[in-house]
């Protein structure tokens, strides 16, 4: 039987639970796809928990990342038929076995991306593409401090950041998490948990500190981030995993004529050529084998409280999946 998990209201993972369902025939303009594998993404734990916008009134399905097999196509819809291997990012809805989705936010799979890497990536496979080629544009030679570098956007940006021929260098919160960015194309990773960054950035870039930092950690790595950057360098702050940053003021900014931004992966592929044209991108690292999509911890979907409350506990590398 179909069955899907829903959020009851924010809350822990107790507000967690499983139901049943028949699947709906897709709307006009719509596809029904069959999961093969989902992602599991921050952004699940942010809006389970409140911490952002809860967007329905009551009953919330999660999870903005999946991949499949269409199963049926609604109404309109050109380009997507019965049988096509796909996958998506965005919006909730994807802690299902099944779910109907626009086709808008589709996109198909090449044969040699299986189902689980495909869920593992999509989310934060295009999130790495925004960030280095929309944010800020990382050339070769450029430096770059990239915080939770072991996570799961982070272990793909230091392979990506190599391949463009940067000088990357991480953060993470354990010598274990920190080989393992040393692993995946990070020339160097400091541990931010035993460690002061900015001196170890200081120590590393021989004074002449960084183009760009990019922070999801937020409250616990500002204004770390900020003092890590060289004059007309530039902030991306695209999440806050550590709680919000209080107390920012523009002024903060002048200490370099630096510049900031805070990017949402909804305004990119709500934008249907940047998400082919970066999916394409992305693909393509994969299967040239220049970005590995490391899938560490996988759980069966009814398990899905048991890989948030790994997510939340700083428990996980790289990224995670849920099986149907
Ligand atoms: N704006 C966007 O469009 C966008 C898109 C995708 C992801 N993101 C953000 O990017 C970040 C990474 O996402 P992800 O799904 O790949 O997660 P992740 O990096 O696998 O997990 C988050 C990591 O943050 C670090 N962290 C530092 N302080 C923490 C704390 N107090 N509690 C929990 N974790 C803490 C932990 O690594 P250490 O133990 O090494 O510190 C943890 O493993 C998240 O903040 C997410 O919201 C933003």
């Amino acid at each position: 039987m179909p069955y899907a998990i829903r959020a009851t209201k924010p809350g822990g993972t107790d507000v967690l639970e499983q139901f049943e369902f028949n699947p709906e025939d897709p709307g006009t303009g719509e596809v029904r796809i069959r999961h093969g594998a989902i992602g599991v993404n921050f952004i699940d734990v942010y809006i389970r928990t409140g911490a952002y916008p809860w967007p329905v009134e009551n009953n919330l399905v999660l999870g903005c990342e999946g991949a499949g097999v269409v199963e049926a196509v609604g109404a309109g819809v050109t380009g997507f038929k019965e049988g096509d291997r796909v996958a998506y990012t965005l919006p909730n809805g994807a802690y299902s076995t099944h779910r109907n989705i626009s086709a808008a936010s589709v996109v198909h799979l090449p044969d040699e991306i299986d189902d689980q890497t495909a869920a593992a990536c999509m989310l934060k496979g295009l999130t790495c593409y925004y960030l280095l080629h929309n944010s800020f544009r990382v050339d070769a030679g450029h430096k770059v401090l990239f915080h939770a570098a072991a996570g799961g956007v982070g272990l793909i940006a230091g392979q990506w950041l190599a391949a463009r021929g940067a000088a990357a260098y991480g953060t993470a919160g354990t010598d274990e998490k920190c080989a393992l960015a040393m692993q995946n194309g990070y020339t160097d990773v400091i541990n931010y948990n035993t460690d002061d960054f900015v001196v170890g950035i200081k120590a590393l870039t021989e004074g002449s500190m960084v183009d760009v930092v990019y922070d999801s950690v937020g409250a616990a790595t500002w204004p770390g981030s900020r003092d890590c950057l060289k004059r007309h360098g530039t902030l991306v702050a695209f999440g806050q995993s550590s709680g919000p940053v209080e107390g920012f003021k523009f002024a903060d900014l002048a200490v370099g004529s630096l510049y900031l931004t805070r990017p949402t992966l909804f305004h990119f592929v709500s934008d249907r050529g940047w998400l082919e044209n970066a999916s394409t991108a992305l693909f393509d690292m994969i299967s040239t084998g220049r970005v590995k999509i490391a899938i560490n911890q996988t759980f069966p979907l009814a398990e899905v409280a048991v890989a948030h409350n790994a997510l939340e506990s700083r428990a996980t590398t790289g990224c995670t999946v849920l099986v149907p």
